[in-house]
């Protein structure tokens, strides 16, 4: 969690952190700070809240410089103090340094620290990095090095390091040097002209340079305004590779939209169709991935596949189950990445992993990734963000191709990731025994889908009617069947996290073993059901709702036939192939929860407590 920025250049470095901070706030916003290095030393501003706070504060600070580093704190270790917020400077004055992660051996690290003289002033696991940084750098200037001597103090405080870290650091000493280095939590470096920034992700450095280099686990990067050198561990020299980033700055920026949710809701249509973009055969019967790093004969040898993530991606792995369960008939199983990783599950030789995640950096995920990698499993990455750190460790994969995804509650990414875990399940299928009219008929299904998805966002002012007569509702209920399980649980996902009302998800005709117990006038249930065979069933668990006074919102699909006077509310998205339902059915949910959150007052893309990129366990 987190975001950096760190500059060495010409400019004046102040408004560049503040701008860059501004871009990586979603990843975190309990506190930030700044260290702008001016010919005085270190000057530090830290600020508790919303960026905001910190530009305030440092438009009335006059300190000017070149070099400077930032963060913006999503606290793990320490509550929100203005004495916990990064950056932290040595108790000697020498090091001042912001980190994303978590320090695990931070304690015995404090103790020895303390026992040679250094002082804490924060709560954080980060400081005992800082301090252990400054006690090197004091060491080898007893032992007479010179030059390189705050490279190698980082160096060897890092080599003691249990953990994760992405930090930023700069010497009191070395007006003309910056240092970054990471292992577990993102960093990257963008190359300008004279000029170098580091940051956690491309959103900070996309408006100075679209070269960047993906810094890798255990690598550091030493920069002065003449250029700049990444080293091993071992301290042995790297060439790094200057990739190009292929999206601009007005991709991310929420232009008419109110808050960038909505924006991301309505932009829905594009992202489908960049999923889709020459990814059909030809004859039109299957789709086709450039990147799986797999032939359909190593394909066919797959027994089982495993899919595994966190948060809503995870949702999307279940849905992934239905799918390619019923389209390709191979079994499937989903975990959650962060219990796959302690669990030492007994897997089958012939399982291929697939990670889904949007931003490619959740660390829980991450860890599932190489666990099965260690264990001599094929992985595959289903992901959003291009240049990752998982698009880059996994043995092939998919880019999802939705755009940056900058609101907390993630909506596109979400339904780009049903759109090619269907597209997967056709793919699959066609390998095993799904017939070139099947496969044709679904390749139809999934291109109409960016279509049937603006009619449903037609419905937006009909949806934001009825989350006002919701808005003051204490619980929920979320009840769908089959893959419109999933659905409902990533409904209740939305609405908790950007309103924080409490709602559960259940497969509705589990309700009546449990949670039915809730059922009252106080407490309103959204269904959501698409048709088919158990259509009759759950308007069967409808009937039970109501016979306990409780008050019903239903998402059903055109042709579906409700009783006239049975639920509250209705929603109506258009019929469909049962491939693409659960794309369809998403969109009204997440109108409902943003309108509601919007009428509590709630600021949804920024929602207490969450960060969008989860980099520590
Ligand atoms: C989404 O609304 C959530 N904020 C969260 O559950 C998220 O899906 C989860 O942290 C996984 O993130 P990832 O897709 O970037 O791996
Ligand atoms: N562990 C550090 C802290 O709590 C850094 C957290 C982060 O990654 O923002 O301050």
């Amino acid at each position: 969690m987190c975001g950096i920025v760190g500059y060495i250049g010409k400019k004046d470095v102040r408004n560049l952190l503040l701008e860059g901070l501004k871009r990586l706030e979603y990843r975190g916003y309990d506190s930030s700070g700044l260290v702008v290095f001016s010919p005085t030393g270190f000057n530090v501003i830290k600020r508790i809240g919303r960026v905001a706070k910190l530009v305030e504060a440092t438009s009335k600070n006059s300190a000017k410089g070149t070099l400077g580093i930032s963060h913006t704190r999503w606290a793990t270790h320490g509550g929100v103090t203005e004495s916990n917020t990064h950056p932290h400077v040595s108790s000697d004055g020498k090091i001042a340094m912001v980190h994303n992660g978590v320090i695990e051996n931070y304690v015995e690290m404090k103790k020895f620290l303390e026992i040679k003289g250094f002082s804490f002033s924060s709560e954080t696991d980060s400081e005992a990095l800082s301090n252990l940084i400054a006690y090197h750098y004091a060491k080898e200037k007893e032992d007479g090095e010179d030059t390189s001597r705050f490279f190698t103090a980082v160096r060897k405080a890092l080599s003691h390091v249990e953990g994760t870290y992405g930090i930023a650091v700069t010497c009191v000493d070395y007006p003309d040097e910056l240092i970054g280095a990471r292992k577990g939590s993102p960093l990257i470096l963008g190359v300008g002209k004279g000029e170098y920034i580091l940051a956690s992700d491309e959103s900070a450095i996309i408006t100075h340079t679209s070269n960047v280099v993906y810094l890798d686990d255990n690598e550091m990067v030493s920069m002065s305004r003449d250029g700049f050198r990444v080293v091993s561990a071992a301290d042995e020299g790297i060439d790094p590779v200057i990739n190009t980033i292929d999206w601009n700055i007005e991709d991310s920026e929420k232009g008419k939209f109110e808050h960038y949710m909505l924006k991301e809701i309505f932009e829905q249509p594009a992202a489908l169709e960049n999923a889709m973009r020459g990814r059909f055969s030809d004859d039109g019967s299957t789709a086709i991935f450039g990147g799986l790093n797999l032939t359909p004969r190593e394909l066919r040898q797959i027994d089982r596949l495993l899919f595994t993530s966190c948060g809503t991606a995870w949702h999307s792995c279940l849905v992934a189950e239905y799918l390619i369960e019923r389209y390709a008939r191979i079994p499937v199983e989903v975990e959650y990445a962060s219990e796959l990783r302690y669990r030492n599950a007994p897997l089958d030789k012939n399982t291929l992993v697939f990670v889904v995640t949007q931003s490619g950096e959740t660390i829980d995920t991450l860890g599932a990734l190489r666990e099965a990698q260690r264990r001599g499993y094929r992985t595959l990455a289903i992901t959003n963000g291009v240049g990752s750190t998982i698009a880059r460790e996994a043995d092939g994969g998919i880019y999802q191709h939705a755009g940056p995804e900058v609101g907390v509650a993630s909506t596109k990414a979400f339904t780009s990731q049903l759109l090619i875990v269907a597209m997967l399940a056709l793919y699959l299928g066609r390998l095993r025994d799904m017939s070139y009219t099947d496969g044709a008929e679904m390749v139809k299904a999934l291109r109409s889908v960016p279509n049937l998805v603006r009619e449903t966002l037609k419905q937006d002012q009909h949806i934001k009617a009825i989350a006002a007569k919701y808005a003051g509702y204490a619980d929920f209920l979320f009840l769908g069947r089959q893959a419109m399980f999933p659905i409902a649980l990533e409904g209740a996902l939305k609405l908790k996290e950007i309103s924080y009302i409490h709602a559960e998800g259940y497969p509705a005709a589990e309700m009546k073993h449990g949670p039915i117990a809730l059922i009252c006038e106080e407490c309103p249930s959204v269904f959501i059901a698409t048709g088919g065979e158990i259509f009759q069933k759950v308007l069967s668990n409808i009937q039970e709702v109501k016979a306990r006074k409780g008050k019903v919102i239903l998402i059903h699909s055109k042709s579906c036939e409700v009783p006239d006077g049975l639920v509250d509310d209705t929603i109506i998205i258009p019929d469909a192939a049962d491939s693409v339902m659960p794309i369809l059915a998403t969109v009204p949910l997440q109108l409902l929860s943003y309108y509601i959150a919007v009428e509590r007052g709630c600021d949804v893309d920024k929602p207490r407590n969450l960060a969008k990129s989860v980099t520590v366990e």
